[in-house]
């Protein structure tokens, strides 16, 4: 569960690694237009896992109107009006994997490679420690060998790889890879719920 001043440090003005200013907060609901502008400059192959129909545009206005940040906190990184990036921490409010969050990242194209991920993941990391989670899961189709690179990059490490498990949107199967990573806290979370 997100307390009372978890999200205060938003928004935040910073650099990246080219020098290009950006600003990094929660996604809003006047983010509904440019978050689906963002989501069409995805190449259709990694689109083909977004459970959601993303290319409804009601279907996008519903997700920035009706966000539930204790559940799915989308962060957005912004270079002056458009998005190029976004991380979003998914966490479970019971049960025994309450205290391990599950991260999603989506870099805009034009602007990989330049620490948007990086950032992104960092800022919710320390979320994360803020909310008493003590661990973080990715989960990766098993060909995308530059998602695995930036996740190692980002400290997750392989925890499960199988074969041909999942299958996309054109019914075509992949391999599933399953990512952790450990945010060492020392909170007394888990007596809790
Ligand atoms: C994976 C993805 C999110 C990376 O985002 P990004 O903003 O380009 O990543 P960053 O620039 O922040 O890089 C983070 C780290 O990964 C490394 N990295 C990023 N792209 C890389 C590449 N093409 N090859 C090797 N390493 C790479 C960076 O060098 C950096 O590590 P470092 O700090 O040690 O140098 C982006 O490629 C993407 O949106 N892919 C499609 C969606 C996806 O697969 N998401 C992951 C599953 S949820």
């Amino acid at each position: 569960m997100l307390t009372e001043h978890t999200l205060d440090k938003f928004p935040l003005s910073l650099k990246l690694r080219d020098g290009t200013h950006i600003t990094v907060r929660p996604l809003a609901k006047r983010d509904d237009v440019r978050l689906h502008k963002f989501l069409l400059s995805v190449p259709e192959e990694e689109r083909l896992f977004i459970k959601q129909p993303i290319l409804n545009r009601e279907v996008v206005r519903q997700w920035c109107r009706q966000a539930d940040f204790d559940r799915n906190l989308p962060l957005l990184m912004l270079h002056g009006q458009k998005i190029i990036g976004e991380a979003t921490l998914h966490q479970r409010l019971g049960g025994w994997k309450r205290h391990i969050g599950l991260i999603t990242l989506l870099t805009h194209p034009e602007y990989r490679g330049r620490d948007v991920s990086k950032i992104l993941v960092g800022e919710l990391m320390e979320i994360a420690r803020h909310c008493g989670l003590r661990r973080l899961e990715a989960e990766v189709n098993g060909e995308r060998k530059i998602a695995l690179k930036t996740l190692s990059h980002l400290g997750f490490s392989p925890l499960m790889h199988l074969p041909d498990y999942v299958v996309d949107m054109k019914a075509v199967t992949h391999d599933y890879v399953l990512l952790g990573l450990n945010l060492k806290t020392d909170d007394e979370f888990l007596g809790v719920g």
